[in-house]
């Protein structure tokens, strides 16, 4: 056999280099390129509210209003590749072992809390939204929010069209059914939001609560065994001494959703997984979040101000303008508002209320 020459030798070897050179960087180029269709957060530049092809091929068939199922997923995962579905509504029995909530504290995760919420949930053994619903093979549902852009709008009989009904903090419904509904299928809280008055309360609805912080925990206890709070240090100001429900109609809502519209969805500072300066999401983001992971259709009504109103109600149910919101330490309104244009914007929800996207979309 005949050696080949060490010239011919280098040759291949620099026309390798080079081969492989260009082979790279046209991978890191078509990498770039790629990233530049995403923003930070991951979503798509582009939005529009078409359905992706996939998506017109398997919904196509459905008459005209029928509930579509696994829309809402399908959508967000075409404008958010990074989505993954999966994630309880509530706490269960398993919760240490969804490992997403297992390494922060309140309010991203349940980090030295699981023995007290081991107490609650074994108290309340009840972990889902109820027969009826759970074992429906298409849900739609709707967060409603407190804004005053609800008023006088008679959106009643649509909102109570959904098969699951959410409402935050002491949103009242009494009196106010023509333009916010008459059910309410589950009421998300924090100590501090929740309704003072026990005879304010409904009857049929899930109570909810949503933890900021650990002390949340510990409040819920008192609530599900109906004891009374020594002291109410630690909340920002007063909160309920009696929830008028039965154990087994309460939850704790899942705080992955806290920490995923956060960090993931909202961009706002991690803050080393701390609570910290403007990066807690507002609670209708947090149950938007929610829906996104739990209902085949999402949408929302009472969200979004309208700024070229300062004059006009902040909620549906006060008489405080909308001229006193106050820069808020915990929350980023703006950015936040980012977050639900672009959900808008895609059709991933549907703004009943059309607060969100207050300029058009
Ligand atoms: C749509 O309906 C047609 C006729 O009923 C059927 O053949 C087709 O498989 C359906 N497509 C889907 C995606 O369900
Ligand atoms: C809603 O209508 C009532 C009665 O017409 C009126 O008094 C009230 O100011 C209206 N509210 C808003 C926010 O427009
Ligand atoms: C909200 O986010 C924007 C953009 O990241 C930032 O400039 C602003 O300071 C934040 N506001 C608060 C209250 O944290
Ligand atoms: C906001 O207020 C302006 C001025 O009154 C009005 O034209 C507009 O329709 C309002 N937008 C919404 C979404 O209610």
């Amino acid at each position: 056999m005949r050696m080949k020459s060490p010239r011919s030798l280098l040759l291949g070897l620099l026309s390798m280099i080079v081969l492989g050179f260009l082979y790279y960087s046209s991978g890191r180029l078509s990498l770039r390129g790629q990233r530049s269709l995403y923003d930070e957060q991951g979503f798509l530049l582009k939005l529009n509210g078409k359905l992706p092809l996939e998506l017109r091929y398997k919904y196509g068939n459905l008459s005209e209003g029928a509930c579509k199922p696994g829309y809402a997923a399908a959508k967000m995962t075409a404008i958010y590749p990074k989505f993954n579905k999966l994630a309880p509504m509530f706490l269960d029995q398993n919760f240490k072992r969804f490992s997403k909530i297992s390494d922060y504290f309140p309010p991203f995760g349940i980090k030295s809390q699981e023995k007290i919420i081991s107490i609650i949930l074994s108290a309340t053994n009840s972990y889902g939204l109820g027969e009826q619903l759970d074992s429906l093979s298409c849900r739609r549902c709707i967060i409603v929010g407190n804004g005053g852009i609800l008023s006088n709008k008679s959106l009643g009989r649509r909102i109570d069209e959904f098969d699951v009904l959410t409402r935050l903090n002491k949103a009242p419904v009494k009196g106010y059914e023509r333009d916010v509904g008459s059910k309410t299928t589950m009421r998300i809280t924090y100590p501090e939001g929740a309704i003072q008055q026990a005879e304010s309360y409904e009857t049929e609805s899930l109570f909810v609560l949503s933890a900021f912080k650990g002390l949340d925990f510990k409040w819920l206890r008192h609530m599900v065994f109906n004891e009374r709070l020594q002291s109410t240090d630690g909340f920002w100001t007063s909160v309920a001494q009696n929830v008028p429900r039965e154990p087994g109609s309460m939850r704790i809502l899942n705080p992955y959703f806290i920490q995923e519209a956060a960090f993931r969805l909202i961009g706002l500072p991690h803050n080393s997984g701390r609570m910290g300066r403007g990066n807690i999401p507002t609670l209708g983001a947090v149950a938007i979040t929610m829906a996104l992971h739990n209902c085949d259709e999402v949408a929302v009504a009472g969200f979004g101000y309208n700024m070229s109103t300062p004059h006009a109600p902040l909620h549906y149910y006060e008489k405080i303008r909308m001229s006193a919101i106050k820069e808020s330490w915990t929350h980023n309104i703006s950015k936040e508002k980012e977050f639900l244009i672009k959900l808008v914007k895609a059709g991933v929800i549907q703004d009943l209320t059309e607060g969100i996207c207050e300029r058009g979309c």
